[in-house]
């Protein structure tokens, strides 16, 4: 969830992208035994990092990994939904392959018993370890983070999360609220901490206990932050004086969206100090100075949670396990732009790291397979660096393709347009991103057969990416566009 500025925009987009780097410590051949995964999985986090080029934000810790990873500049989720865009990219399967498109079914009864990233290094004699927010919570993950199959013991998740929607923020009024904008003293909170504080200390633990193991092991951690409420230590805020906020430079809605692209950030509005804004619905406008302090908390957030993985990385370095694993920074949602990639192809990318057998490309359909991939092997990237080479140079962007998709409810913005449950789905958003381009068009679903009719189709979009960066003029309609779309017929 980006800060509210740009939710107007931003959050409209089907195609959220994804910060993922990877660390491949020591490929060569030389390394003694198998190597080790740590996974840390960040919630709603988009690339507003300094090792993306964003020059408003701290983030000294993610950048230091940045610098010795390879970095994504392209990486795209395949549904900017919690569940639906873990279950995808654990599972390395589509939404469509998962039929996870909101928070209701667990895959392995209602799509197909299919493996996940986890459970395969477990079968190859990992340990495998789960802290925090890894799988959605709930039926997604059959109320148990998918145990025992994925993990080795139960899931770790920090006791102090259930007070995340509570009444812990102090107000201007200096009563409790429930707010969206949430800086509190860790201090005075109920337990004295945070949720993504006690995840850090308990990977810390398991880190130091699987200093002496005789097995490797795959340590997922999930952060909660910079999901909302934005509740971080109140220090963090400082970091970023009212003052020196700038606002998005697209907040206004483009003349040109379709109506069922936009989502009217129903989340956003429950909160107590955004409902005594009485923002119309859906459009807003969100007051100046409060987006500003929205966009002020969501950085802070990101510094919040910079700091937590400095910790973790610290601790992996002190135990001198740094040169023995292998370590992915994802998150769930965001945004940004060489190779495009999917998020979908961590999962065979991870086993090829790790000298597993990366599982074959998937039949269609593939509900019958437990085993196969949807996504690719993205393996080459680091046999290029290795060779100290820029990856970038080497491969051909023009080649690869990103694939998206977004269920919505109706052609127009409704209480439930950004989290429709599979039963009122009416509307599929299929988006192709390429280097050049992204291509949307929302069709027709019918949510019992799980088909989309290709043509019922309701709106288009078409941005074109050098000369429309923040995709605010819709071109679908426009000669240049119909052009294209001509061009791309078979
Ligand atoms: C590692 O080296 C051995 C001996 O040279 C070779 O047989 C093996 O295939 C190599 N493994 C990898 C993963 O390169
Ligand atoms: C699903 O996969 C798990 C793990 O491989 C296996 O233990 C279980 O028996 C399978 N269930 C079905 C119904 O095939
Ligand atoms: C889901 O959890 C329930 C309760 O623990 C268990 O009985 C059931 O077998 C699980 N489902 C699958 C597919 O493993
Ligand atoms: C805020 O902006 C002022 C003026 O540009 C600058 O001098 C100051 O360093 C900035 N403060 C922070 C914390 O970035
Ligand atoms: C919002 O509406 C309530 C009730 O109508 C009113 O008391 C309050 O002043 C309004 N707040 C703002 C910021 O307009
Ligand atoms: C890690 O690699 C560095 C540099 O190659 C080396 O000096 C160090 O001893 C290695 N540490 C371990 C634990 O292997």
């Amino acid at each position: 969830m980006p800060p509210a500025g740009q939710c107007l925009l931003w959050l409209g987009l089907v195609l959220a992208s994804v910060c993922a780097s990877l660390e491949s410590a020591a490929p060569s051949n030389s390394t003694t035994g198998p190597l080790n995964v740590l996974l840390i999985i960040v919630d709603d986090l988009r690339p507003s990092l300094g090792c993306y080029g964003d020059k408003a934000i701290r983030s000294p810790n993610i950048d230091q990994l940045a610098s010795r990873s390879l970095l994504f500049q392209n990486a795209f989720a395949q549904q900017a939904v919690c569940a639906p865009s873990r279950i995808s990219f654990l599972t390395g399967r589509r939404p469509d392959t998962t039929r996870l498109y909101d928070f209701n079914s667990y895959w392995r009864i209602h799509a197909g018993n299919f493996s996940t990233i986890p459970q395969y290094f477990k079968e190859n004699g990992y340990v495998t370890m789960s802290v925090g927010k890894v799988f959605h919570p709930g039926i997604s993950s059959n109320y148990s983070d998918d145990s025992p199959y994925s993990w080795s013991f139960p899931p770790y998740h920090p006791s102090s999360e259930k007070y995340e929607n509570t009444k812990t923020c102090r107000g201007p009024d200096g009563q409790l609220h429930a707010n969206l904008l949430c800086p509190v003293d860790v201090a005075d909170v109920p337990e004295g901490t945070l949720p993504d504080k006690q995840s850090t200390e308990q990977a810390i633990r398991l880190l130091e206990k699987m200093k002496t193991s005789a097995s490797p092991f795959f340590l997922a951690v999930g952060y909660h932050k910079p999901h909302i409420p934005f509740r971080y230590p109140k220090e963090f805020q400082k970091l970023y004086p009212l003052e020196n906020i700038t606002l998005a430079p697209d907040p206004q809605v483009p003349a040109g969206l379709p109506p069922v692209a936009y989502n009217p950030w129903m989340d956003i509005r429950q909160r107590e100090d955004v409902q005594a804004l009485n923002l119309s619905v859906p459009y807003g406008p969100i007051p100046v100075d409060f987006q500003r302090k929205i966009r002020q908390s969501y950085f802070a957030s990101v510094s919040y949670l910079d700091t937590q993985v400095g910790h973790l990385l610290s601790a992996l370095d002190d135990l001198q396990l740094t040169n023995s694993t292998i370590i992915a920074f994802a998150s769930d949602h965001g945004r940004r732009v060489m190779d495009l990639v999917e998020l979908l192809s961590l999962s065979p990318t991870l086993a090829g790291l790790a000298g597993l057998h990366v599982p074959p490309r998937c039949p269609v359909p593939s509900f019958h397979v437990q085993l196969c991939r949807e996504g690719q092997n993205l393996g080459k990237h680091f046999q290029l660096q290795d060779l100290g080479e820029d990856p970038h140079l080497r491969g051909n962007p023009r080649e690869s393709i990103a694939y998206s998709q977004y269920p919505r409810p109706a052609d127009y913005p409704q209480w439930n347009s950004d989290k429709p449950s599979l039963k009122d789905i009416k509307v599929m958003g299929y988006s192709i991103r390429t280097i050049d381009y992204r291509y949307t068009v929302w069709v027709g679903f019918d949510p019992r057969e799980f088909l989309a009719n290709f043509s019922d189709v309701h709106a288009g979009e078409l941005y074109f990416v050098d000369s429309d960066p923040l995709q605010d003029h819709n071109m679908y309609n426009d000669s240049q566009g119909r052009d294209l779309l001509q061009s791309l017929m078979p």
